[in-house]
């Protein structure tokens, strides 16, 4: 029996990475392809790296399997919205159609963080889980999900909410514990207040925490004082692929 795949794409602020995934498994059934990201970050260029990147991938990733790309921006009907890490040349552009006029194919782009949340609800932390499900990404910003019952709510921009007068990904992303030097005591006490405020306003029923710092889930999880339980990914880095591909074939 032929297995189900898709391509799933990952475009982020320092690299560019997919693989073939296979969709019943959620296991990748390619190797992973990693490219720079372009400095600057330009849609143009972006498009370039992103060819380049498909025709890495083994012969079956230039047929026409479906091909998911998650990007770090608000995506609504196709066009990229917002632009917090990227160039701003992304606000308003309709990405998804652009793509699949210089690609040659068909494409869903979506958010980077609702790609990771519905992986891990296929495929993770979160499978049969019910209610609702929020899950945050913490890299470069904070990203974040809501699933309820399995379903995905695109677009929800957790990392903007303000916290204490500031935009929460701002204090509280994983790129701020590296570039004020905080320790992990120090981070967990930002982490507690905008999960604290998440709780609050949206009572989740589980929370799972993504990005390459959940790797180190053991430091700063047990810190956290939370009413809802608070788990790690299950598939960090590969998250965004495998949720991309599976988003596309659905
Ligand atoms: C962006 C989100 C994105 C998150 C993680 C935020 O700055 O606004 O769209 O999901 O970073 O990359």
């Amino acid at each position: 029996m032929a297995t189900e795949q898709a391509i799933g794409i990952d475009i982020g602020g320092t690299g560019i990475k997919g693989a073939i995934v296979d969709l019943a498994t959620g296991e990748l059934a390619s190797e992973r392809t990693k490219v720079r990201t372009p400095k600057g970050g330009r849609p143009a260029d972006i498009l370039d790296a992103t060819r380049d990147l498909l025709d890495q991938l083994d012969e079956r990733g230039r047929t026409k399997l479906p091909l998911g790309v998650c990007f770090p921006a608000v995506v609504k009907h196709g066009r990229t919205l917002s632009a917090a890490n990227i160039s701003e040349e992304w606000i308003g552009l309709p990405a998804e159609e652009l793509f699949e006029q210089e690609l040659g194919r068909e494409i869903h782009f979506i958010n980077d963080a609702d790609a990771a949340g519905y992986a891990e609800s296929r495929y993770g932390a979160a499978v049969g889980a019910e209610g609702l499900v929020i899950l945050t990404t913490l890299g470069t910003g904070i990203g974040s999900a809501f699933l309820y019952d399995g379903v995905l709510v695109p677009n929800t921009e957790l990392g903007h909410m303000e916290v204490d007068g500031v935009g929460a990904e701002t204090r509280a992303a994983y790129s701020a514990m590296e570039r004020e030097e905080l320790g992990w005591d120090e981070w967990a006490t930002r982490l507690q207040r905008f999960y604290a405020m998440v709780e609050f306003l949206f009572s989740p029923d589980l929370f799972v925490v993504g990005g390459g710092v959940s790797k180190h889930h053991e430091h700063f999880l047990p810190l956290l004082d939370l009413k809802t339980p608070i788990v790690p990914a299950v598939h960090r880095n590969n998250a965004g692929i495998l949720g991309a591909a599976s988003l596309a074939a659905h």
